[in-house]
């Protein structure tokens, strides 16, 4: 016997888990449809160019990359925004605009695994492409917290923009690829590393306000001199529109992101429960990526929920949208010579209800102890002596209670109980 384990940062998840995590994907897709948009999918592995170009350093050290036989450098994705930003570039330039889309697919990184931190993991997004002004924003902001009402989860909503922090450094003659590095470090919270690199106390004011409206204000007098007054504004209006839709939120501007690529609006959502992976949302505006790959200059706001956060925080948080997985019926022949009327039996439910046949040629003492195990609502009991009389038992797996009913009128007796 050779003993092979997953590789470390991988999981399985057993039918049950996938009943809970296909449950919860269909509430955030229905979400995201409600709004317009529409699922794609995307290659699994990318050229590896294509993440580090500009999704940063942050990103680049994590990647799964090899290479291939004919000796390119292949990546497992990371994130889905760059891919999305080259499918715009190859398949979706005549599109009319806005272009609405949304993914749910498995992302690689190769990170230390802990709780809610995965080698491979499940992230589900939407990417807006097209319009540039803050309902945008505020309606990708919108979109999540929907999401997470939907879930019944408590969580909190930090709202930054980076193109406060970025005309701020470009005032201060920092150059870009300074302020990559100025930006990583705020987002990793390397205070030290920090006070390496830049002196100014501006930006350590900047990056320290948090907080509710108010902080607009303190923000405006410290930037004063530096005329940095569109990004601000920019913020205020998003937050207006949030306002409009009863949205609540917490500005944060020293949310940095750890991806490079974004321009303007940064959020990011949390919760509590879950330990030092709290964050499971994260996104923003990117208005220069698509031009990066297209050559013509798009605009785009987008975020991914880290799905498998939010799973672990419904269950940190009991919070009870999933129900039970039931099956509608088992069907239990008692002896080989009725095989063939339970089969026929089946065929029929099959039609409208799910119905399991039994395979394995049980008793029905441990059928029922399976059909217990499998949540089943009834057993039907296709017996010989029965069928002499055109019917069958029902067997209602909650109460115990048992009927015979006819053959022909197992139909409308599960219409009744089961629609
Ligand atoms: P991100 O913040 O790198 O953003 O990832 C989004 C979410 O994925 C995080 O908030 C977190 O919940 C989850 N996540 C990240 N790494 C792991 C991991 N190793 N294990 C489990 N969950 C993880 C992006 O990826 C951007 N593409 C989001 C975006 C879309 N921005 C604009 N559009």
């Amino acid at each position: 016997m050779m003993k092979i384990k997953k590789p470390r940062g991988t999981r399985d998840f057993p039918p049950e888990e996938m009943w809970e995590r296909d449950y919860v994907e269909n509430i955030i897709e229905d979400v995201f449809q409600n709004y317009g948009y529409r699922k794609v999918l995307i290659p699994t592995f990318e050229h590896a160019e294509l993440f580090t170009l500009k999704s940063g350093e942050e990103i680049e050290r994590h990647m799964y990359v090899f290479k291939d036989k004919s000796g390119r450098d292949i990546c497992l994705r990371p994130e889905a925004t760059a891919s999305i930003c080259r499918m715009f570039a190859e398949e979706l330039r005549g599109m009319k605009k806005p272009i609405k889309i949304y993914y749910c697919c498995p992302m690689f990184r190769y990170e230390r695994p802990q709780r809610g931190r995965y080698r491979e993991f499940w992230q589900t997004g939407i990417e807006l492409i097209g319009p540039e002004n803050s309902e945008s924003d505020a309606e990708v902001i919108e979109i999540a917290v929907r999401c997470l009402e939907k879930l019944g989860l408590r969580y909190e909503v930090e709202i930054g923009h980076l193109g406060i922090l970025r005309d701020l450094m470009c005032k201060l003659r920092i150059e870009e690829d300074m302020q990559d590095e100025i930006i990583s470090l705020v987002d990793k919270g390397d205070l030290d590393g920090l006070k390496k690199v830049v002196k100014e106390p501006v930006i350590y004011k900047l990056i320290g306000l948090k907080g509710d409206r108010n902080v607009l204000e303190e923000a405006d007098s410290l930037l004063k001199e530096f005329d940095v007054s569109r990004s601000l504004e920019e913020l205020r209006e998003i937050l207006h529109w949030l306002d409009l839709v009863g949205v609540n939120y917490r500005i944060n501007l020293g949310i940095a992101r750890g991806l490079e690529y974004y321009t303007g609006m940064v959020f990011e959502i949390r919760v509590k429960n879950l330990g030092a992976q709290n964050q499971i949302c994260g996104g923003g505006r990117y208005d220069s990526l698509i031009e990066l790959f297209s050559g013509i200059s798009v605009p785009a706001v987008g975020f991914s929920f880290g799905f498998d956060r939010v799973m672990e925080s419904i269950h940190a948080q009991g919070a009870g949208v999933i129900p039970e997985r039931r099956m509608d019926v088992v069907i239990a022949p008692t002896s080989a010579d009725v095989k063939e009327e339970a089969v026929r039996i089946a065929s029929e439910i099959r039609g409208k209800y799910d119905a399991d046949l039994d395979l394995m040629g049980r008793r029905l003492g441990k059928l029922l102890e399976y059909a217990s195990e499998i949540k089943a609502r009834f057993v039907i009991i296709v017996g010989q002596r029965d069928l002499d009389e055109g019917k069958v038992t029902v067997r209602d797996m909650d109460t115990g209670e048992q009927e015979k009913i006819d053959v022909k009128e197992i139909g409308d007796f599960l219409d009744e109980r089961l629609a």
